[in-house]
């Protein structure tokens, strides 16, 4: 009888495990499912709204977490006066709640495409998720000044602006653009677009804003050590999971880059002692320290995409480190 009711439950679990399973992120789900790449149930707060959430695993064991939006894309879209403001929801999840699922999502980017026809760039803005407010031309996170960044990419010039192929730069003002909107990552997603001068006739707005697409690593690539004369320590010590493999560099500075995660950790080697800093540069070279949670592990930002490290020491030893790892 027990067995029959044990063998009863684990057919339960099997059948319904994809349908009713829910998860807390889509690293959660991944790793419950044998990385399957699919739509899976998540709540990112415990008896909040469960979202269906597309999660995929990349060839460079990268997790994709999107989060689809409820924009009717494409739509023309005009006001008889004043401004029309759109706001954006992420597959029914509060702003809360996508907070914390973003903060265990990684580093996330959107694109979105933008059509205006005879408008004026003043009555063009957007607001984003951290608050941000800007207008059409006034981006100033550093990556590009216009709302999204292919000009800026194809120019190679952060500092280029949106392009007007309107008449005027006044009333009649006309724009084509597309790509990846050009805010840093922990700003998205945009939470709401406001459009003005758009009386309808020659006069219009049509977007289309692409779900959120958060990446995150599962594994701690080998770091880059930035010092010239470093360049023959092999790094790849330092994320081989076994912290008796060291490197014990023969200088007082190192400068080490990573791929952003929200903590990691380091195992220095017995003997030496030095400082640690951690921080994120943003791309107008602002710096922010990660956050020390206990005197060797920290909690990173994700203003960008990756992180740098400083190791020093003022005293006459070597700097060993064995190990660095992401802690989930
Ligand atoms: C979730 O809801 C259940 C029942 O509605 C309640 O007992 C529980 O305390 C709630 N948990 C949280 C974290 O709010
Ligand atoms: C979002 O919530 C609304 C209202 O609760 C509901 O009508 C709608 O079906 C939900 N949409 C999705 C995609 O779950
Ligand atoms: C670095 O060490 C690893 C073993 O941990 C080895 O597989 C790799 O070939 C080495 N790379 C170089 C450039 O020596
Ligand atoms: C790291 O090594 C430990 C044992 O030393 C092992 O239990 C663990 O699974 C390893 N982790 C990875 C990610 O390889
Ligand atoms: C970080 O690494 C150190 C040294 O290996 C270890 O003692 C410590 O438990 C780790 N901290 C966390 C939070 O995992
Ligand atoms: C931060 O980034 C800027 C621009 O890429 C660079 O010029 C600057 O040296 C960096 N600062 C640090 C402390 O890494």
């Amino acid at each position: 009888m027990i067995y029959f009711l044990i063998i009863l439950n684990l057919l339960g679990s099997v059948k319904f495990s994809n349908l009713e399973s829910i998860y807390r992120n889509c690293k959660d789900a991944l790793e419950s499912n044998n990385f399957i790449d699919s739509m899976y149930s998540i709540q990112p707060v415990p008896n909040g709204t469960i979202a269906g959430i597309t999660c995929s695993l990349t060839a460079e064991d990268e997790i994709i977490t999107e989060i689809g939006n409820d924009v009717e894309q494409n739509k023309r879209l005009t006001v008889q006066s004043g401004t029309l403001s759109i706001k954006i929801k992420y597959a029914n999840l509060t702003n809360t709640e996508l907070r914390v699922l973003i903060k265990s999502s990684g580093i996330c980017s959107q694109q979105m495409s933008l059509t205006l026809r005879n408008v004026h760039d003043k009555f063009i803005s957007f607001t984003f998720l951290d608050g941000k407010v800007y207008k059409l031309r006034h981006f100033n996170d550093g990556i590009c000044q216009c709302l999204t960044s292919e000009i800026c990419d194809k120019l190679q010039n952060r500092m280029e602006n949106c392009k007007n192929v309107g008449k005027n730069q006044g009333y009649s003002q006309s724009y084509d653009l597309s790509g990846e909107i050009s805010v840093l990552p922990h700003r998205l997603p945009l939470i709401q677009t406001r459009y003005g001068d758009i009386n309808g006739g020659q006069e219009y707005a049509k977007h289309h804003i692409g779900p959120l697409s958060c990446s995150m690593i599962l594994k701690l690539k080998s770091p880059l050590i930035l010092n010239s004369y470093c360049k023959n320590y092999n790094s790849s010590f330092l994320n081989d999971n076994d912290s008796t493999t060291c490197i014990k560099f023969k200088t007082k500075f190192v400068k080490l880059k990573l791929d952003y995660t929200e903590k990691i950790n380091f195992t220095i080697g017995k003997e030496s002692v030095f400082e640690i800093h951690p921080y994120v540069n943003t791309s107008i070279g602002k710096i922010s320290l990660c956050n020390q949670d206990t005197p060797t592990s920290f909690t990173c930002s994700s203003y960008s995409r990756y992180i740098y490290v400083s190791l020093w020491t003022t005293l006459s030893n070597d700097i060993e480190v064995c190990e660095i790892q992401n802690l989930t």
